[in-house]
């Protein structure tokens, strides 16, 4: 790929350059905002690796000039900060800066920034889009392993099952089913503009903590309001962003963000959110050990109309042996 390291300052492209001396990319340098646009506009430039403070032209006015381009190909913004803090987060992300590193810089974070860089720009149609997503998602959080896979197999277990029982048979067609399990494997992509050390904390949350975690279905919007933006959609990306912005509502409005209620909730934010919840009721967490299948079917059925729709909770049970296999498979 061709990299531009932003930077005023010579040390950290001299730092940046030495991470990927080993690498094939060819690198390019700026050391103003001015140089970077010069260099953008000469080259075909896949990644810039974009300090926000730089002389002349800032980091945000730089990502919001390249996003203005139409006519050249997508660039991989990627911010590199001292500045950790939400403020900058998010208006590198509204700007429409695709990912943020806090400086110092580590050799291995950037190779998989950079890796996870290349499969978007190499993305040649949506469910590759959505393949590279979920990939950087759960590269930001160490302890989901196999999470995405498995919400998405109980969101499509129970979905099918609420077909079979001759729920909400209009709206569940097979074609759906399968756009909202593609879609389930994107519920947490807000979790990319949470900082890395609330997502990598091996110990409970502090309350200040949990609510900033408790953004990401808002800052996961967001992210997907600026791809559109950007004109990279898919075709059910209302789908998509119920269930990003919803995942967390709960059926007697005890969730978040809004607190919405019953069927205020959108069905597929509904089926994803009790998917979800089985996952990490049946999964290790720094916070609790794995539960049984039975003390996990325990809770669920306890929060029968309280947390999840009573008819979700009987396609849970309907669908009981399927997802109990799934889960020791
Ligand atoms: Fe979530």
């Amino acid at each position: 790929m061709n990299i531009l390291i932003a930077d005023d300052n010579k040390i950290a492209r001299e730092t940046v350059k030495f991470h990927l001396q080993n690498t094939t990319h060819t690198i390019f340098e700026a050391s103003d905002g001015a140089q970077t646009l010069s260099l953008y506009e000469k080259h075909d430039i896949d990644v810039i690796l974009l300090d926000l403070k730089m002389p002349k032209i800032s980091g945000i006015e730089i990502i919001r000039t390249i996003r203005k381009q139409q006519s050249k190909s997508y660039t991989f913004l990627i911010v590199l900060t001292v500045d950790n803090k939400d403020d900058t987060f998010h208006e590198a992300f509204e700007a429409g800066a695709d990912d943020v590193i806090i400086k110092p810089i580590h050799a291995s974070l950037l190779k998989y920034r950079l890796e996870t860089g290349e499969r978007l720009l190499q993305m040649q149609d949506w469910k590759s889009l959505i393949y590279a997503l979920a990939q950087m998602i759960e590269s930001r959080d160490t302890m989901t392993g196999d999470h995405i896979d498995r919400v998405q197999s109980i969101t499509k277990i129970i979905a099918n099952t609420l077909k079979d029982m001759g729920h909400f048979s209009m709206v569940l067609t097979p074609k759906y089913i399968e756009e909202l399990a593609l879609a389930s494997t994107l519920h947490d992509i807000g979790k990319i503009a949470i900082r890395d050390e609330i997502m990598n904390k091996q110990s409970s949350l502090t309350p200040e903590e949990y609510e900033k975690m408790k953004n990401h279905p808002i800052k996961g919007y967001e992210v997907l309001t600026a791809l559109e933006e950007k004109r990279i959609s898919i075709n059910f990306m209302d789908t998509v962003k119920n269930v990003v912005l919803y995942h967390h509502e709960r059926y007697d409005g005890s969730g978040y963000p809004y607190g919405i209620d019953g069927e205020d909730i959108p069905l597929e934010a509904q089926i994803v959110g009790l998917a979800d919840v089985y996952d990490a009721l049946i999964s290790a967490r720094v916070y609790k050990p794995p539960y049984s299948f039975e003390k996990t079917r325990q809770i669920i059925l306890d929060n029968k109309a309280k947390y999840f729709s009573p008819i979700l909770v009987n396609a849970f049970i309907k669908a009981e042996d399927q997802i109990k296999n799934h889960a020791s498979t």
